[in-house]
């Protein structure tokens, strides 16, 4: 797609997502979203202030929340699946630690909802492999690995995200601007399957994005946070860990702080750290610190955490002591998400005639 584009379809996004957020406010019974994280590993500051947060946010408005642990997918750029276990009970506790309410909220695992996973197929039918293609993410897979090193699981990664969204009817999808072109694909295809197999009442809703407006946090090298690359700073790290790794963050040698995201990446990403942990603007965080240098942004970032994180964290280490009820939650979910998905897919086969 060309940029221009990209830039026309985000900006609608973001004036459409600002009515979501009014009609939300308004009606939030109206809505029902789906989003879920990979279980590659615990959650993350990056991921608490991008889009956890926001869940739990959507979630005491009102909205109906379910959170996937998109197991199969941790299986499209890796093999090894022993600390599945313990990664996936890991999110569980994440989750419930920042604020995910099990009462309220719906978090299951892909892996425990074949009906999810049948729709897959119907659905692969109505895209073509040209379009697959496109999908910004299969490119980057293939342009890191070339095609013959994509596995095919990896490659209908955008489709069976599709699934996960149609098969529990959401409706909305808080996203990144880059997982736009996803959401985009689950309206294809909801489109396509209802033209097709319902063309006198539409069977799927289309689901919309509802775009995030937090900015993407940088690990402590400069480079995107990631647990893989040992940049991050995990939601469960104690408060002596995070100082460590924050000591360990690149700056750069002016020693007046200021907030210039495009000047100073690495410098302004730790003043938007801080920011954030104590919900006060970047420009006056960096103007609070002025001319201390590093030592005392890293002293101040690494109180900002600490202090933020310290409750969830201690709330973490209680439910990381009863994995009974970790796995209690997660049962329940999946409960939950297979009887919903089994409607779907039951409604699908009717419509199909592949209901014998
Ligand atoms: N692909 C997402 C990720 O890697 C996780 C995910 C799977 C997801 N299915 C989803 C997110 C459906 C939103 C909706 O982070």
């Amino acid at each position: 797609m060309p940029t221009a584009t990209i830039t026309a379809s985000a900006r609608a996004t973001r004036r459409r997502s600002a009515e979501l957020e009014a009609e939300i406010a308004r009606d939030p019974g109206a809505f029902r979203i789906l989003t879920g994280d990979r279980p590659t590993g615990p959650l993350h500051i990056g991921h608490y202030f991008g889009t956890v947060r926001n869940r739990v946010r959507l979630q005491q408005a009102g909205v109906e929340l379910l959170v996937l642990i998109a197991d199969y997918q941790a299986i499209t750029d890796r093999t090894a699946t022993s600390r599945l276990p313990q990664d996936v009970l890991g999110l569980v506790a994440d989750y419930l630690a920042a604020g995910i309410d099990p009462a309220r909220a719906t978090v299951f695992a892909h892996s425990q909802v074949p009906a999810l996973n049948q729709l897959l197929l119907p659905f692969l039918s109505l895209v073509s492999v040209a379009e697959i293609e496109r999908n910004p993410t299969v490119k980057e897979e293939i342009a890191l690995g070339g095609q013959a090193a994509l596995n095919a699981l990896m490659f209908a990664y955008p489709v069976h995200q599709a699934a996960d969204i149609l098969a529990l009817r959401a409706n909305l999808v808080p996203v990144g601007a880059d997982q736009l072109p996803h959401v985009e694909l689950s309206r294809v295809i909801a489109r396509r399957f209802n033209e097709r197999y319902s063309p006198d009442a539409a069977f799927f809703p289309e689901p919309e994005a509802l775009l995030t407006a937090e900015p993407m946090l940088l690990g402590m090298d400069g480079r995107k946070m990631a647990k893989s690359r040992g940049n991050a700073v995990p939601l469960s790290a104690t408060a002596d860990e995070t100082a460590r790794l924050i000591s360990r963050a690149t700056t750069d040698s002016e020693r007046l702080i200021t907030y210039e995201p495009a000047r100073r990446p690495e410098v302004s990403n730790l003043v938007l750290i801080a920011a954030l942990c104590r919900d006060e603007d970047p420009q006056a965080v960096a103007a609070e610190i002025g001319s201390g240098g590093a030592k005392a942004l890293k002293a101040a970032v690494t109180a900002a955490v600490n202090d933020r994180l310290a409750p969830i964290r201690a709330r973490r280490a209680q439910l990381a002591a009863d994995p009974g009820y970790l796995r209690e939650v997660l049962a329940a979910g999946n409960a939950r998400a297979r009887a919903a998905a089994d409607a779907t897919l039951a409604a699908v086969q009717r419509l199909m005639h592949t209901g014998y």
